[in-house]
């Protein structure tokens, strides 16, 4: 195989066969392909695309670049959910307490931020002593007692798919449907799931920002699940602003555990609420969309997946009195209010510079495998569309010092875009649009009625 002739082919727009495929992908994990040759192909792709034939040829060398799950032994479907990434998704941190109460299993494996979003095991490991780094028994182990588990992607799952994704985010090629979707699915397929829901996020925060190519990659995961006989749904929910209302590791946290009291802010309820019922659905487990919903609303009031979560953190290394007692979260030294002086609407909550913000203040990377202060970020946010008189919250900066904490304001009110008066403030963007399925893209219903 001449890697050369592989860039020429997919420069020029050629279907490329299997065998190259596959010699190319081998080649860079073995070494003889190199990094920059690695680099113009994802850039030729992020052009190109990949066809159909291309895109499950490539599933299926990422898949077989590493091991799979194997989980038959256990006695109720296994399940997760997978987001697109985005600021303020604490949603895992609830989900996956709530569908192993409702009694299946969720083996998740999830990512670190990427880029302007925030990543799942940052916000679990603001929790002290919080281990992700489980050897896979350990992982096995505390999936067994408790029927969920969080930890990262190991070595020995899609190593392939960890190698491209770090060169992906350091050269300009993440926005590629068929990229984003064979990383993600390549991971999922992996665990051995039998059912997966995708929380495909659009709007200008997400990696997709326009809603066509949201549902574009949507229909494409959906197609690679069901090709795979994992049943698999995605919902299209807001990123045009954050989710809840704090961005940053241990402030998260806080508001996930207020989310499993049965508490917290409605939009993150709402979107916890939906995926964890397509997975009730999917796995059999709910006869409709409604009794789902209504059986998982009154476990989170029930307050039985908040016992589970405790158990959940205690097993994996971490403090389970954080539970209880949130103070004991990391806690930034210095707090700033920040409020609007005149009569305003909420126009736009803009989650690039909200994101980019908490990394400035250290909660997130600008270098691979930088260390960062799980304390810090942003709470009490406004949301598009909130009235708002002179001298009212904006938000709350929690920072590491006093100038740290004068730039995050600054960064906060330029996030935050104020319309002049209290005026009428446009409608928000539906936070859940749209439902994908094996049968075709529909307009979303809470009621359901589109499923068959
Ligand atoms: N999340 C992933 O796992 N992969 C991507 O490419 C983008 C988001």
């Amino acid at each position: 195989m001449n890697p050369v002739e592989i860039l020429d082919a997919k420069r020029e727009g050629r279907s490329l066969d299997r065998a190259s495929l596959s010699a190319f992908m081998t080649g860079y994990l073995e070494g003889t392909v190199e990094e920059y040759q690695m680099a113009a192909f994802l850039m030729a792709v992020q052009f190109r695309g990949l066809d159909d034939g291309e895109l499950t040829d490539l599933v299926e060398i990422m898949i077989g670049s590493g091991s799979v799950l194997e989980l038959d032994h256990l006695p109720s479907p296994r399940v997760d959910k997978h987001s697109t990434g985005g600021v303020g998704d604490k949603v895992s941190l609830v989900l996956s307490p709530l569908v192993a109460e409702a009694g299946l299993h969720v083996p998740m494996m999830s990512g670190r931020g990427l880029g302007h979003t925030g990543g799942t095991l940052d916000k679990l490991e603001a929790i002290p002593g919080f281990r992700t780094d489980l050897p896979l028994d350990e992982f096995l182990e505390v999936l067994g007692a408790e029927r969920a588990a969080m930890m990262g992607q190991t070595a020995e799952i899609a190593p392939l798919d960890q190698r491209l994704y770090a060169l992906r985010s350091v050269t300009g090629t993440v926005p590629s449907i068929p990229l984003i979707a064979a990383s993600i699915m390549s991971k999922k397929l992996a665990e051995g799931l039998d059912a997966l829901v995708l929380d495909v996020k659009t709007g200008s925060g997400a990696f997709l920002s326009q809603r066509d190519d949201s549902l574009a990659l949507a229909r494409t995961m959906v197609g690679i699940g069901e090709r795979y006989g994992v049943r698999t749904t995605a919902l299209l929910t807001a990123m045009d602003r954050p989710l809840g209302r704090t961005a940053g590791n241990a402030l998260e946290v806080r508001e996930a555990v207020e989310c499993l009291r049965g508490k917290g802010p409605e939009d993150l309820r709402e979107v916890v609420l939906a995926l964890s019922a397509e997975l009730l659905l999917s796995a059999g487990e709910a006869s409709s969309f409604e009794a789902a919903r209504e059986r998982l609303a009154e476990l989170l009031d029930g307050g039985a997946p908040l016992a589970r979560f405790r158990r959940l953190v205690q097993r994996q290394g971490g403090d389970p009195r954080t539970v209880d007692e949130v103070d004991r979260l990391p806690q930034a030294p210095v707090v700033r209010e920040v409020r609007v002086d005149a009569p305003s609407h909420v126009a736009e909550v803009r989650p690039v510079p909200l994101g980019m913000a908490v990394i400035a203040l250290g909660g997130g990377r600008t270098r691979l495998g930088q260390e960062i202060d799980p304390s810090v970020g942003f709470s009490v946010l406004v949301q598009p569309g909130e009235i708002l008189e002179e001298g009212d919250l904006l938000g709350r900066v929690h920072a590491a010092s006093e100038e740290a904490a004068r730039e995050g304001e600054a960064r906060l009110r330029d996030a935050v875009h104020l319309g002049r008066s209290r005026g009428t403030p446009g409608a928000p963007s539906p936070l859940i649009s749209h439902r994908v399925d094996a049968s075709g893209v529909w307009p979303w219903d809470p009621v359901g009625s589109q499923r068959g």
